[in-house]
């Protein structure tokens, strides 16, 4: 690879050569372990000797800012990097303008996200971790290949790929009732790129936004960012309380309606009901998130929302996020027509449009059968796990978890009605002290639910390691009684 080296011209060229050298790695641009050009090809880049660029090397060996590894070629030496805020240095502040209004809200947003935990875990029951399935790995890598050949090498179109989009119009029309073509779908990069543009073209400073009480941060943290005022609305049995939406104007209504994010209840069909006629009465969208909504038990799975929407109301949108990997970054908008436009307006100027290579393999992993049998087996192995945790809490946790399940999706809810919410953190700490990772729900929520509860991920785990990780709960849910118990202060018995 050509390097910029820029010599001052004074003195032998050597010399020359060896202080641009020397600065290259002194500003970081030469980072340690970095092989440097061999002298024939940089003494025919910068038009000198071979010998002129062999001097050059032979000095910074000699300062030992570079070492010569025999049969290899010369290589920036360790520790010579200088540290990131040298290579970066923090512009002065007073001479700049100061950021946009969305960019200071920003700052004020708290954007963390799968926190890495910096430790190894036994077990780690995050939600959000992708059920790693082999076949469908190989099968996936296979049509990553394939495309990587057969994709066209020019930008693909915004809209996305009308293969892949006719193939997501026929798995929506067929798996969750909501009859749409080809023409319906917009491609993006998954629901937080959905999300993003449906906040940037519908939501203005001070707009309300209804959100779900749990709710899902990063969808909340989009419209927030936006300057909209989320109102939250208490969730319960059936999904989302319509008859508790506040007054006044409302912008739009995100929802989780077939998989409540995180509190796992499916919204009954009345409540649907009730909250498209208020859409409809008050005037306000609805965005229908429908992350998981494919795995389920069969039979009770309800169809998706948007395929109720008589009235162009809803923004529905969907995921490859669970149903194949989060690192695809795949997903799809079905907005009402009156929206369609704008949103492929927004999509080409966030990003022009979803990498090719990958949407070709979608396309063809979806018209080949490979992700409906992979859909299969994934409802398949979801169920064992599922059970294997129930059975689990059975066994290990007795009268302390009351589990919340409906069956669907890829988690569950362990409320803890005899623990406080402090003593949940303690169980928290010391599970995680034992290599499992456990993580709470009750944070979650702007109103704190009566009781402490864990968000059970279970897609992740094996059914073996899902049966450790139910009895090392057990165990350390007897530890923190025990810890209670030996801290409260003992009765005086009274002897007569
Ligand atoms: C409620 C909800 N929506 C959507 C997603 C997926 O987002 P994406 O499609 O951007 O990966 C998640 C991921 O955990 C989620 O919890």
């Amino acid at each position: 690879m050509d390097m910029f080296l820029e010599l001052d011209g004074q003195g032998e060229v050597y010399r020359q050569l060896h202080r641009a050298l020397r600065q290259a790695i002194a500003q970081g641009r030469l980072r340690e372990g970095a092989k440097l050009p061999s002298t024939r090809e940089l003494a025919q880049q910068i038009g000198v000797a071979r010998n002129t660029v062999l001097l050059a090397y032979e000095l910074l060996c000699a300062e030992h800012l570079a070492v010569s590894k025999v049969g290899s070629g010369t290589y920036v030496a360790r520790g010579t990097t200088p540290a990131r805020t040298v290579l970066r240095p923090k512009p002065a502040a007073t001479l700049l303008p100061p950021p946009s209004r969305y960019a200071r809200r920003l700052r004020d947003t708290d954007t963390t996200w799968f926190r890495p935990t910096g430790q190894a875990l036994r077990f780690n029951l995050q939600y959000g971790t992708p059920m790693v399935d082999v076949t469908m790995y190989s099968a996936w890598s296979r049509a990553l290949a394939h495309a990587a050949q057969h994709t066209d090498a020019g930008y693909p179109p915004t809209q996305g790929l009308p293969a892949l989009r006719q193939e997501i119009a026929a798995y929506l029309s067929q798996r969750r009732g909501l009859v749409c073509d080809a023409d319906d779908v917009i491609v993006v990069n998954g629901t937080q790129q959905a999300v993003a543009l449906i906040g940037r073209l519908l939501l203005d400073e001070g707009d309300r936004v209804v959100m779900e009480d749990p709710s899902f941060k990063l969808a909340r943290n989009c419209f927030t960012a936006q300057g909209a005022q989320p109102c939250f609305v208490p969730v319960d049995d059936e999904g989302l309380q319509v008859d508790a939406l506040p007054g006044g104007p409302l912008k739009l209504a995100y929802v989780t309606p077939s998989h409540q994010y995180p509190s796992g209840v499916q919204m009954s069909m009345r409540r649907r009901v009730a909250l498209l006629a208020a859409a409809v009465q008050r005037g306000f969208w609805v965005v229908e998130d429908d992350y998981d909504g494919e795995f389920g038990l069969e039979g009770r799975l309800q169809p998706a929302l948007a395929s109720m929407d008589t009235a162009g109301h809803v923004i529905y949108v969907g995921t490859f996020s669970k149903m194949l990997l989060p690192s695809i970054r795949m997903g799809y908008i079905v907005a009402p027509r009156a929206l369609r436009d704008d949103l492929l307006k927004a999509k080409l100027l966030a990003d022009i449009a979803s990498p090719g290579i990958e949407q070709v393999a979608l396309a063809h992993f979806m018209k080949s059968g490979a992700f409906e049998r992979h859909l299969r087996r994934g409802n398949l192995e979801l169920r064992r796990r599922r059970q294997a945790l129930h059975e689990g809490v059975a066994r290990w946790c007795g009268d302390d978890i009351v589990l919340h399940d409906n069956g669907a999706g890829m988690h569950c809810v362990a409320w803890l009605p005899r623990f406080s919410f402090e003593q949940t953190q303690r169980l928290i700490d010391l599970a995680r002290s034992e290599g499992l990772g456990l993580h709470a729900i009750h944070n979650q929520y702007q109103h704190p639910p009566r009781h402490p509860g864990l968000l059970l991920g279970f897609a992740s785990t094996s059914v073996a390691q899902l049966r450790g990780a139910m009895k090392l709960l057990g165990e350390c849910i007897q530890q923190v009684h025990a810890q209670q118990a030996a801290a409260e202060p003992k009765t005086a018995i009274c002897t007569p």
